[in-house]
């Protein structure tokens, strides 16, 4: 093993980050190679610096004027440069400071500070590597983002488990949590909580979000090693009143120290920028040190090298003047007024025709989408005929459940949508 893991590996030892660590991830270091010398250069070089691979004039790095006459507002350095690995200072900051405004009770708790990934596909995949290899236990709802499939099982050779996300009663299943949670074998389980939900737009209520936390601090009290890791993709989309309107991750930061506790989110779908490719990754235990912090952030750097080297420059910047600018909380509310308002309506038409029919709509309260199960023959089918017959595109998921993402159709369209989804589906069904 490399010395500079040894080192990190030693700072680690007594914390829940090395009892939950991989294989890769116990080898993973960020070396002192080029990047590390040039940061260094960076500060010291006064008078010429000849480190990195960019291509200078003057000092500034060399560019067509063709690309840099359409983003007139930035300057060179902010658009063509490398980012730092773990992504912009000030951006990693401003971000930590908007999700502490977002999630008052995090205040005073101790974080890292979050790191820059190249959107949360990648923050994932990064956890995954780090945390997450053969023998490990990856458990999610029944309902769960397909691409943790892929990420956990096929790259990382980790096993997926899953409980019904639903009670019967129609709230969370956290009395299905808790029996795959005794289930566990190993002391180690990597637990991914994704609210508002993707596929069912489900997020707990406050009685809910308590009753989880609550589980999750007695589990690590009985000796299980818990990474926690909330996917906050679909973050502030909230509806309803009763609903959990924190990230767990601010519950979970200082809950136990069998614990860690990661938020995955990023400027993906909370700042509408999906192209972008901006997320980050938060750490939070309670007890962990400055330098243990530091250690870990050097293996996620590693792995942020090894995979992708570093995350978009111009899209950090953008991101970064756009959080700036006075007018942007008063955008984001317009938007989420524009997608609470569409949230009304599909409750609304869903309620109303669903009566008698074998879609059924279950809970949805926040988030992009709504899911229906299907008592008819197969959600395949029902998707084809939707697609080849009406020209609606709708995902089918396991051949029994069908996910509308209300989000991409306009308030006007809506009931046109659902009446031929619920008349398809009487077609098939009869
Ligand atoms: C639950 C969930 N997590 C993560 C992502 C991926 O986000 P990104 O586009 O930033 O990689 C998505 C996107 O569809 C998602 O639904």
């Amino acid at each position: 093993m490399n010395t500079l893991a040894v080192e990190l590996n030693k700072t680690l030892e007594e914390t829940v980050i090395f009892r939950l660590l991989s294989d890769f991830g116990k080898r993973f270091y960020f070396p002192k190679g080029i990047v590390s010398q040039s940061a260094e250069a960076s500060k010291y070089a006064t008078r010429f610096n000849a480190t990195i691979g960019m291509a200078t004039l003057g000092g500034k790095p060399m560019h067509l004027n063709s690309l840099k006459e359409l983003i007139p507002d930035l300057p060179p350095e902010q658009i063509f440069s490398y980012a730092p690995t773990p992504g912009n200072p000030q951006l990693r900051e401003l971000w930590l400071d908007d999700m502490i405004r977002k999630n008052p009770s995090l205040a005073g708790q101790n974080t890292s500070l979050p790191l820059v990934v190249s959107g949360l596909t990648h923050g994932i995949s990064v956890l995954a590597d780090l945390f997450a290899g053969p023998g490990d236990c990856v458990l999610v709802p029944d309902m769960f983002w397909g691409n943790y499939r892929l990420i956990f099982e096929e790259r990382n050779m980790a096993s997926i488990s899953t409980f019904p996300f639903y009670n019967p009663q129609a709230g969370l299943n956290i009395e299905g949590l808790k029996d795959a949670l005794n289930r566990i074998a190993g002391g180690k389980v990597i637990l991914m909580l994704n609210f508002p939900n993707n596929p069912t737009g489900y997020s707990p209520t406050e009685w809910e979000a308590r009753a989880l936390v609550q589980l999750l601090k007695e589990q690590a009290r009985k000796g299980l090693n818990i990474l926690c890791v909330s996917d906050d993709a679909y973050f502030g989309l909230f509806y309803e009143k009763e609903t959990h309107k924190e990230s767990l991750f601010a519950s979970l930061a200082s809950l136990h120290e069998n614990i860690l506790a990661v938020k995955v989110d990023g400027a993906t779908k909370e700042e509408l920028v999906w192209g972008f490719r901006v997320g980050f990754l938060t750490f939070a235990s309670p007890n962990i040190k400055t330098v243990e912090y530091d250690a870990l952030d050097r293996k996620v750097m590693g792995a942020v090298r090894a995979s992708i080297s570093n995350s978009n420059n111009l899209t950090q910047n953008l991101l970064l003047r756009a959080m700036q600018s006075p007018d942007h909380r008063e955008e984001k509310k317009a938007a989420l007024a524009i997608l609470k308002e569409r949230y009304l309506k599909v409750k609304e038409i869903t309620e109303r025709l669903s009566s008698g029919s074998k879609l059924e709509p279950l809970p949805f309260n926040s988030g992009y989408f709504m899911t229906f199960r299907f008592g008819g023959s197969s959600t395949e089918k029902l998707r084809k005929k939707l697609l080849m017959e009406q020209g609606i595109g709708t995902i089918s998921i396991q051949d029994r459940y069908l996910r509308v993402a209300y989000s991409s159709v306009d308030l006007h369209h809506l009931e046109e949508l659902f009446e031929i989804i619920f008349k398809t589906a009487e077609e098939l069904s009869s």
